[in-house]
């Protein structure tokens, strides 16, 4: 049987830092405030010239860095993504171009903040049959471009970055299973209301922002990346204490908190990065894993679970051995 097995793991985070002190002095808030609601103490702003794609470079050649892998060996690029630098071309060709990986096909997921887990759970699939063999996965956001700064109630939770990770096929156990989901009908809760076919001329004048319903996101979050973790868990007869790691999206530190609570999981197997960097959207996943493998938590062969949430809502689950 062929697994696709993680070979190598990467991340990238823009110079630039915006601590909490930064933002009190930009709208009313407080550091005390966004930590206690949050638990986020400074995100990483991209510059003005820095495209999406220059994130995903970076994060994608240390992650083919840790691997042993070459441009070369890239047969396939997923990347998920809802700040693309253009409508079209879509970014995982811009990203093939700038790394001289030789042609392949290109594919580029918008599934808001699951985008990572969406692109992963496609990827496998390709290698697990033998369509492909050597695949870059790539989760990245320069959303801070879609934030109205004087919006209190969004322009502190976010903030820009890429992870990556190289797809390998295997005889031992990877990817155990993915689970995905979404439901259309709370598309008003979280929504960014510009796009091709909507309301184009207004992006760009500054009337456009990142439309949420905070408290409502919350509860369905929570109660959305619990059930999903389960489903994964229970598809493998896998017992909440056979986890070793649950690596969350990285929105909030009271949501993961709660979802914690509520799987009956220790906050001692949750990586949390959200501190550091805030919720990078698509990014998360990818960032909080490679952080969490670099530093020596996460090791080869323990069991890992990724759990996504974002706007749509989409919703995603990925059990597997690392
Ligand atoms: N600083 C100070 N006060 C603020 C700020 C701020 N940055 N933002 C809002 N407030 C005020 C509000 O105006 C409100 O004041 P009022 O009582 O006078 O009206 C008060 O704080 C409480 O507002 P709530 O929205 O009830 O605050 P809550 O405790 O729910 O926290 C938060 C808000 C942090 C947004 C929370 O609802 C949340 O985490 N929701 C999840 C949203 C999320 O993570 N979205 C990310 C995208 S989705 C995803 O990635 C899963």
């Amino acid at each position: 049987m062929i697994y696709s097995k993680i070979a190598g793991t990467g991340r990238y985070l823009p110079e630039r830092i915006l601590t909490n002190a930064d933002l009190e002095k930009m709208v009313d808030t407080s550091d005390e405030w966004i930590r206690t609601r949050t638990g986020i103490e400074q995100r990483h702003i991209a510059d003005e010239e820095q495209m999406t794609s220059d994130l995903c470079v970076k994060a994608a050649q240390n992650a083919m860095d840790s691997a042993g892998v070459a441009a070369d060996d890239i047969d396939m690029i997923f990347v998920g993504t809802t700040s693309p630098d253009l409508i079209f071309p879509n970014i995982a060709t811009i990203i093939q171009h700038k790394m001289g990986i030789p042609a392949c096909a290109c594919y580029a997921v918008e599934a808001a903040c699951s985008g990572f887990v969406y692109a992963l759970s496609a990827a496998d699939k390709f290698v697990r049959t033998g369509d492909a063999k050597c695949v870059l996965v790539i989760g990245a956001e320069i959303i801070t471009k879609l934030i109205d700064w004087d919006d209190r109630s969004t322009c502190v939770l976010f903030g820009d970055g890429a992870g990556a990770v190289v797809l390998k096929p295997s005889g031992e156990p990877g990817i155990l299973s993915t689970h995905l989901g979404a439901d259309g009908q709370y598309q008003q809760l979280l929504y960014y209301p510009v796009g091709v076919s909507n309301n184009l001329a207004a992006a760009g004048v500054g009337d456009s922002r990142i439309m949420m319903s905070g408290n409502d996101v919350f509860k369905v979050a929570v109660k959305t990346l619990t059930a999903v973790a389960q489903e994964a868990l229970d598809a493998n007869d896998v017992d909440l204490d056979e986890l070793d790691w649950l690596v969350p999206h990285q929105a909030n530190l009271r949501i993961i908190q709660a979802t914690a609570k509520r799987l009956k999981l220790p906050m001692e197997k949750v990586i949390q990065t959200v501190q550091i960097h805030g919720n990078t959207s698509a990014a998360s996943i990818p960032l909080a894993f490679d952080v969490a493998v670099r530093d020596g938590r996460i090791k080869r062969g323990q069991l890992v679970l990724f759990d996504a949430f974002g706007g749509g809502f989409t919703w995603g689950a990925v059990l597997l051995r690392y």
